[in-house]
């Protein structure tokens, strides 16, 4: 099966062409991912509306430039899958009108693909040794939680945050610190010249099942106030941010070290935009034997993931791509968040 993949929730759009063989393992021939990261830092954050636009001129180009890498012809399609949600209701919009169209131009069936779900399988697509069960760290700009990943189509939200996604904790860090945005990579990157921290920040919800990030800004930003004359130091800035990406790590690590108590389950799998924060992969590993993470470029967001979780689920026959079910409640948003 030739399916064509398309992801365009937030400020990434994305194309891919993989391959299913008979035996079920699955090959990317090609992938483009167009950011528009320097549109949207002009004014600090994504706008909706502009990355709907840019999604729209972005997405036709994608496929044609992906199809021909791949060296196929839009004929040699077998289905299309695309995003169905959650993600900005207007960038949704555009790739899954984008994807019907073509879809039915094609008389091919179209998935509706989870993106938390897409996440969360993304570490299969490139370690062929990983099998469920596992506990997946979805860490991304507008997701945290801790996912036990029992089997493709059956997962359990064992933790989530209730305001800001560890990304956000990253990157409003790295607002207050000067960067632009997002910021997250370049405070981790800075953190990671130094070893220790003079400065030290509030371990945050200890007792509570889940994740929240907003007392540990707001510790941040007293933290940082207080530094203020001081701020064109690089050994200060530096250590800020080592005690910054500590407190964000450590909150991760302490929650997935209770998961991983509670369910006996070992094998841990990171994923998202934050998975590439090398501070984070030593403290994990430092967890467990077990860890696996997507290639970096399947760690943010991408459509090779989301054709990767409409083929799995195809393969154990959870798939509902019949054209018109892209609107459809697939199984698994009954147990994620939107
Ligand atoms: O998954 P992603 O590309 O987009 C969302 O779905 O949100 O994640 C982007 C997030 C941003 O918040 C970015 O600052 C953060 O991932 N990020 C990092 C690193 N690289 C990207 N945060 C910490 N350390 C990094 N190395
Ligand atoms: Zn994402």
């Amino acid at each position: 099966m030739v399916l064509l993949a398309i992801e365009s929730s937030c400020d990434e759009s994305a194309v891919a062409l993989l391959e299913q063989y008979d035996s079920g393992v699955v090959s990317v021939r090609a992938e483009l991912i167009s950011s528009q990261i320097d549109t949207h830092r002009l004014y600090g954050g994504v706008v909706p509306e502009i990355a709907s636009r840019e999604h729209l001129k972005a997405l036709p180009v994608l496929v044609k430039q992906v199809v021909q890498k791949a060296d196929c012809q839009l004929s040699d399609l077998s289905a299309i899958a695309v995003t169905q949600g959650p993600g900005l209701k207007g960038c949704l919009l555009m790739g899954i009108c984008f994807a019907r169209g073509l879809a039915h131009a094609r008389r091919v069936p179209l998935f509706g693909v989870h993106h938390i779900e897409g996440h969360i399988l993304a570490p299969l697509l490139d370690n062929p040794d990983l099998q469920p069960p596992y506990l997946a760290l979805v860490v991304s700009g507008g997701h945290t939680e801790i996912i036990q990943v029992d089997a493709i189509g059956s997962y359990r939200v064992l933790a989530r945050t209730s305001d800001d996604a560890a990304g956000e904790a990253f990157d409003k860090s790295a607002h207050l610190l000067g960067f632009p945005y997002p910021g997250g990579a370049q405070l981790a990157a800075l953190a990671d010249t130094v070893t220790a921290s003079r400065f030290k920040l509030p371990k945050v919800m200890r007792e509570a099942p889940g994740f929240s990030f907003s007392g540990l800004k707001t510790a941040v930003s007293l933290l940082i106030k207080k530094q203020a004359g001081e701020l064109e130091d690089p050994l200060i800035r530096a250590e800020l941010a080592f005690a910054i990406q500590a407190a964000i790590v450590d909150a991760l690590c302490f929650k997935l070290k209770k998961a991983i108590k509670e369910t006996g389950i070992k094998t841990v799998a990171l994923t998202g935009g934050v998975a590439a924060n090398s501070f984070l992969r030593t403290m994990v590993s430092s967890l467990t034997d077990s860890l696996y993470a997507p290639h970096i470029v399947h760690c943010t967001d991408n459509a090779a993931m989301i054709g990767y979780t409409a083929l799995a689920r195809e393969h154990v026959g959870l798939s509902q791509g019949n054209g018109k079910a892209v609107f459809a409640r697939l199984p698994v948003e009954q147990e994620m968040p939107q």
